[in-house]
């Protein structure tokens, strides 16, 4: 069976893109093996934030994870601060991690460009994203297109440490959504959906309310030619639409290209299906934003199991470092 881990940052409010390239996948993945979901807060400090902010901003998304569907009975859901074992891993695989390929992130090059202080903790991010993820020995890691080059550092960090010490950890996959890994910025179709660079009419939030997700599709920005077809490098505004409309209806982009004729109708249809979308997911997240006690009691369940694990996996790479006593087995 698989062990599936993944991870999300609580900041700012979720869009489309972690929606549809996250949060709905970690759902429809609950059932198709072990699901380990983590809210990562301490990724979080590493560039500049407000502390109430980010405590208010943890309780939204656990709501919000909650509301889309994941259910903390079948899957592990717990917040990251939660495990003291990811940020001892974290400093543990520091020595298998070269500097000259955490100084290769693009991420790291774009964050650090709009950071007055860059912190040695966004440089490091990465290490602590190999941590989460190698603490569980998980193989498959649900993700984004933008988390590519993280996932590849994960896995050589985990090569690495097999190679230098002994074959302790797993060497995770990461797997990305066929239609939906790269959600566009509807008023800029070349930048991606995000929650810091992205325009405010051309991000969609999971919780706007129906006529604003209206009103932004129906001002999307598509091209001159009025032809509906997909073809993400020449008609980038199109085919982010046909995307985002062929996941929101569970079809595929090739049986959408042929039945509009118009940009008007395919901006109003898509604006439509994900008003519909995401309606469940509005309907049920103020009642759980609401009791923040429930909340810390989910998240705390969930972080005992996976510290059950996630210590286990820490002590056998501590014993194969030769990092405190040798370790004693039973
Ligand atoms: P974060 O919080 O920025 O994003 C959460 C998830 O949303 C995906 N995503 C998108 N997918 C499609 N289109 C978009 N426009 C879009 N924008 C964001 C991201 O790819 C991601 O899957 N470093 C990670 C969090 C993390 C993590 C981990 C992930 C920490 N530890 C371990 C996996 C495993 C991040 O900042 O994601």
């Amino acid at each position: 069976m698989a062990r599936i881990f993944s991870g999300i940052q609580p900041t700012g409010q979720k869009h489309l893109g972690n929606f549809i390239g996250a949060i709905t996948r970690y759902v429809e993945w609950q059932d198709r093996g072990e699901g380990i979901y983590c809210i990562v807060d301490l990724h979080a400090t590493t560039v500049a934030y407000e502390p109430k902010v980010l405590r208010s901003g943890l309780y939204d998304l656990a709501a919000l994870m909650l509301a889309a569907g994941l259910d903390p009975e079948r899957a592990i859901f717990f917040r990251q601060s939660d495990v003291p074992e990811h940020a001892e891993l974290q400093w543990l695989l520091t020595s298998v991690t070269a500097y000259g390929e955490l100084q290769r992130m693009t991420q790291f090059k774009d964050k650090s460009a709009k950071q007055e202080l860059v912190s040695a903790g966004l440089f490091t991010y990465p290490v602590l994203m190999a941590a989460d993820v190698l603490a569980y020995r998980a193989d498959t890691v649900p993700v984004g297109d933008d988390q590519r080059q993280h996932v590849e550092l994960m896995r050589n960090v985990a090569e690495r440490f097999n190679a230098r010490f002994s074959e302790q950890l797993v060497v995770p996959e990461g797997v990305y959504p066929e239609i939906g890994a790269r959600i566009m910025d509807l008023s800029d179709p070349g930048s991606k959906m995000s929650t810091t660079g992205s325009t405010e009419k051309g991000t969609v939030y999971v919780l706007d309310e129906p006529k604003t997700i209206l009103k932004k599709f129906k001002s999307a920005v598509t091209d001159s030619d009025n032809e509906v077809r997909y073809a993400p490098a020449d008609k980038p505004g199109v085919s982010n639409l046909l995307e985002i409309l062929a996941v929101a209806r569970g079809t595929s982009v090739a049986a959408l290209e042929g039945e509009f004729t118009r940009y008007g109708d395919l901006k109003a249809a898509v604006g439509e299906a994900v008003v519909d979308y995401l309606a469940p997911v509005r309907e049920r997240y103020a009642d759980l934003r609401a009791d923040e006690a429930q909340l810390e009691q989910t998240l705390g369940a969930g972080a005992e199991k996976a510290r059950a694990i996630a210590s286990e996996v820490v002590a056998d790479v501590r014993d194969a470092m030769g990092v405190g006593p040798v370790r004693a087995r039973v």
